[in-house]
């Protein structure tokens, strides 16, 4: 098969590694749009477009640390190397990732400054029409495939309530997409809006140089963390004048910044309507186990489920998808397949009142789906102790945001984990 990959991150990589073992005699190509492998967690200084008009695709921040344990993001057949830290620094990463590419001779499959413009069903010998243009070059070329693993993440297109007042507020607005340090916050009193993770570690990271830090949120209860003492929380933001900021319980500030910490939404900006699938309230349909086009299974999203163990994630759907592709195991009929999505979303959004923005958010199902995938292609599932791990620390950082990144963990076996 000639299979094309679009992305050279942390998923890219895995279908990279993983189309090329030897167990297939598969012809691949990965497309990446920037100038170096590692996706999100390539640092870059600029926000808004690059050089080429393009926009930053990256969200990373100068003094991110991981909010998971080193011992949960690698991969199944390439662990982080030990040392005695478990929450490692954005560069760490990074380095495991040129590292993951260097070990499994990943290089000679990337095309680096090649953006993916379109993608669509072709009528010729190939299913599949690539249109990508090589930036150096700024030349467009077409290229037919067999299949696609779409891996173009999904944190970089900002997602932005809109605020009432929004438009006559004279402080500054901005989304975490383009936070990068804290120094931009000296001396100002700072909303940040949102209590995901990202909200609460960016409201913890800039309370250090912000004057005060107003974490505005509508989970019911308060965040049980201690904070410092310059962060306070308060219900929804409800309306922006033009200095004030007025909460849901009535009460009004006087607010330099709104710092939204709103989320992502999914975009797939290259997939013609004709490839059949669409991004309803955040929910990406149809597909099956929130990975295979149902209208066309040789078009795979590889990553979409959240608060997961990623790495080990996009590893276990490619091999997945390939056992499918290559006919080890059949897809489903249709009905079948759109079946099982329409039952999954009934169960997840109305018996646990979760919206439909929140489909693809694992967690506690995180063990449920690995099984299910490795079940269903026969082959090797991923360790439970990865999801019990992931627990503890998800536990850990609501628990103690301030100082959970110094706990330390040692993997035991497929079942164990210590807390040293
Ligand atoms: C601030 C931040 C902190 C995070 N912290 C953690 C953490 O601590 N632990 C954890 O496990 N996860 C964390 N994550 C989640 C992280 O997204 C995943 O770990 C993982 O890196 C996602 O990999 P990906 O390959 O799916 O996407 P990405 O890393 O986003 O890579 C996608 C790649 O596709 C390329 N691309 C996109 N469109 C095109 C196109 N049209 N043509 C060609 N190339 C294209 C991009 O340039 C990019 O290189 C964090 C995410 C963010 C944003
Ligand atoms: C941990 O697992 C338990 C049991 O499955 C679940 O109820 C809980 O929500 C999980 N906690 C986190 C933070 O994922």
């Amino acid at each position: 098969m000639k299979i094309a990959v679009i992305g050279a991150g942390a998923a890219g990589l895995a279908a990279l590694r993983q189309c090329t073992s030897g167990n297939y005699d598969d012809e691949v190509v990965c497309y990446e749009k920037t100038d170096q492998i590692g996706g999100t967690w390539v640092y870059r200084e600029e926000t808004g477009s690059d050089r080429y008009g393009l926009p930053i695709h990256t969200s990373m921040y100068k003094n991110l640390r991981t909010n998971l344990p080193k011992e949960v993001m690698g991969y199944p057949d390439f662990s982080i190397p030990k040392k005695s830290e478990s929450y490692l620094s954005r560069t760490e990463i990074l380095d495991f990732l040129n590292a993951y590419c260097d070990h499994f001779a990943l290089h000679p499959y990337i095309r680096l400054l090649h953006h993916v413009e379109l993608v669509e069903p072709a009528l010729g010998d190939r299913k599949w029409s690539v249109k990508v243009r090589d930036l150096q070059r700024d030349a467009v070329v077409t290229e037919g495939f067999d299949a696609i693993m779409v891996c173009n993440g999904h944190y970089f297109e900002p997602s932005i309530p809109e605020i009432s007042g929004h438009d006559i507020f004279a402080g500054k607005q901005m989304h975490s997409h383009d936070y990068r340090i804290p120094e931009i916050f000296d001396g100002k009193t700072v909303v940040v809006l949102g209590a995901g993770p990202s909200g609460m570690d960016l409201a913890l990271e800039i309370s250090k140089n912000a004057n005060r830090v107003i974490l505005s949120h509508h989970l019911r209860e308060t965040i049980c963390t201690v904070f410092p003492e310059n962060v306070v929380q308060k219900p929804d933001l409800m309306q922006l004048t033009e200095r004030d900021a007025i909460f849901s319980d009535q009460t009004k500030e006087q607010v330099d910044v709104v710092f939204y910490c709103t989320g992502y939404k999914y975009s797939f900006p290259f997939l013609a309507e004709s490839c059949g699938v669409w991004v309803d309230s955040n929910m990406v349909k149809p597909l099956w186990k929130h990975l295979v086009s149902i209208e066309n299974p040789t078009l795979a999203l590889v990553g979409l489920p959240y608060y997961v163990c990623a790495f080990s994630m996009f590893d276990l759907q490619v091999r997945f998808v390939l056992r499918h592709w290559h006919g080890e195991r059949q897809f489903p009929e249709k009905e079948d397949m759109l079946k099982s999505e329409t039952e999954e979303a009934t169960t997840r959004i109305f018996k646990k009142h979760l919206q439909k923005r929140h489909f693809h958010m694992m967690g506690p199902e995180q063990g449920q789906y690995y099984a299910d995938l490795a079940n269903i292609a026969g082959i090797t599932p991923l360790p439970p102790v990865l999801t019990k791990l992931h627990n503890k620390s998800s536990k850990r950082f609501l628990d103690d945001l301030v100082h959970y990144r110094e706990d330390r963990y040692t993997i035991i076996n497929d079942y164990k984990f210590l807390q040293n």
